[in-house]
């Protein structure tokens, strides 16, 4: 049976990608974060495709996805970006899965695992240095030191941060993340650990930023060919994702009808609407309605009325040569046209990450391999 949408994951970008952020961060140690079905792009592929490029470990958020990637065969460390439940602490132990600690109540059930297994489990301290999320607070830091020393089964062999505000590149705000962060390492060691890993950066950070300490980046959206924010236009990166969808029914209308539903386009001139099997509960976003563009035969059409739960509807009126069947991109290349993340993340009022996340996570995806 054919489904007639469609996205495609080129995953020679997504190696082109990579190569860039690892350049960016002098051939140091690069995790992928694989999070979210790798924002969409599916998780075990993309994993796959970065064990090839040689990236040092992947982050996910959540212990099932890490065991996803496990039940894969990917063996490189995992780092579980939302901690995991006391509960599994013996789970994470047998799959190698490392939390990123930010609750002594898993501490201390990794500690039992550990003890249980004879083996010293690894964490990442997770420290709250101004994203005002998840983390231990400096302040706590005494408290959580001095509860981790008696744990004879767990070590920490990471301390990461997160930063906030990353993507604006000349806002102090990130310096003095920093500056919290080179603190709280410094009285990481000062109580007698030695954490092998130090890590700050996500994407902006990575391209943006230099933090000397830091000897690991996060990079998760560049990867996908998303910007980072507004300054990183100019970097090389590739788009990856690719959402198609086909051409349906051609209709012609005269002047004056209305389309879709509320009628919130009606047609200036007699007029042709092609009729495309697309819609929100596929993740093309319903705020695109009456902004969007899509890419057919090469060239950009404006999408008309409200976009439905399955459908979208083209003005073709100046494209009489489109027809039932043709392909429609509604995200990423065709040809020399490209609508980026970007672009129709702006015509929803959203960010591309999202995009990538609803379009990719809904749709059969095909590989396309380097
Ligand atoms: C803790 C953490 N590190 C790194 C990243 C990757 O960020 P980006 O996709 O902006 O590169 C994320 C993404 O949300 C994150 O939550």
């Amino acid at each position: 049976m054919k489904h007639p949408n469609q996205v495609i994951i080129d995953l020679a970008s997504l190696r082109h990608n990579f190569r860039q952020a690892r350049a960016a961060f002098g051939d140091r140690p690069l995790l992928a974060v694989v999070k979210a079905d790798a924002y969409g792009h599916g998780a075990v592929e993309v994993a796959r495709a970065l064990t090839d490029e040689e990236a040092d470990m992947f982050g996910v958020a959540h212990p099932t996805e890490g065991a996803r990637l496990r039940a894969a065969g990917i063996d490189r460390p995992i780092l579980l970006f939302c901690g995991a439940h006391p509960d599994d602490a013996g789970e994470l132990a047998d799959q190698e899965l490392t939390p990123m600690l930010f609750d002594l109540e898993l501490a201390r059930a990794l500690d039992a695992a550990g003890r249980a297994r004879g083996r010293v489990l690894p964490v990442h301290l997770k420290i709250d240095t101004g994203m005002g999320r998840a983390g231990f607070r400096p302040e706590q830091l005494d408290e959580v030191l001095a509860t981790l020393a008696g744990l004879d089964h767990v070590r920490i062999d990471g301390v990461v941060s997160h930063l906030a505000l990353a993507d604006d590149v000349a806002n102090p705000f990130t310096a003095r993340q920093y500056e919290t962060f080179a603190a709280c390492v410094e009285r990481v060691r000062a109580a007698g650990f030695n954490p092998r890993w130090l890590h700050l950066s996500n994407s902006p950070g990575l391209f943006g930023q230099t933090f000397p300490l830091c000897n690991l980046a996060r990079p998760g959206i560049s990867l996908y060919g998303g910007l980072p924010g507004e300054s990183f236009r100019h970097l090389d990166l590739k788009p990856v994702m690719r959402f198609v969808s086909r051409i349906a029914q051609v209709n012609r209308l005269p002047a004056g009808s209305g389309i879709s539903y509320g009628h919130r386009f009606v047609t200036e001139r007699d007029s042709l609407v092609a009729a495309v099997p697309v819609g929100y509960s596929d993740g093309y976003p319903r705020l695109v309605t009456n902004r969007a563009e899509v890419l057919v035969r090469g060239r950009r059409i404006r999408q008309v009325g409200t976009v439905c739960m399955n459908w979208i509807l083209l003005d073709v009126t100046d494209h009489p040569d489109v027809r039932v069947g043709d392909l429609v991109t509604l995200l990423g290349r065709d040809g020399d046209g490209l609508i980026s993340g970007d672009e129709l993340a702006g015509w929803a009022q959203t960010i591309d990450y999202e995009v990538f996340c609803s379009i990719g996570s809904r749709n059969p995806r095909q590989y396309l391999r380097a």
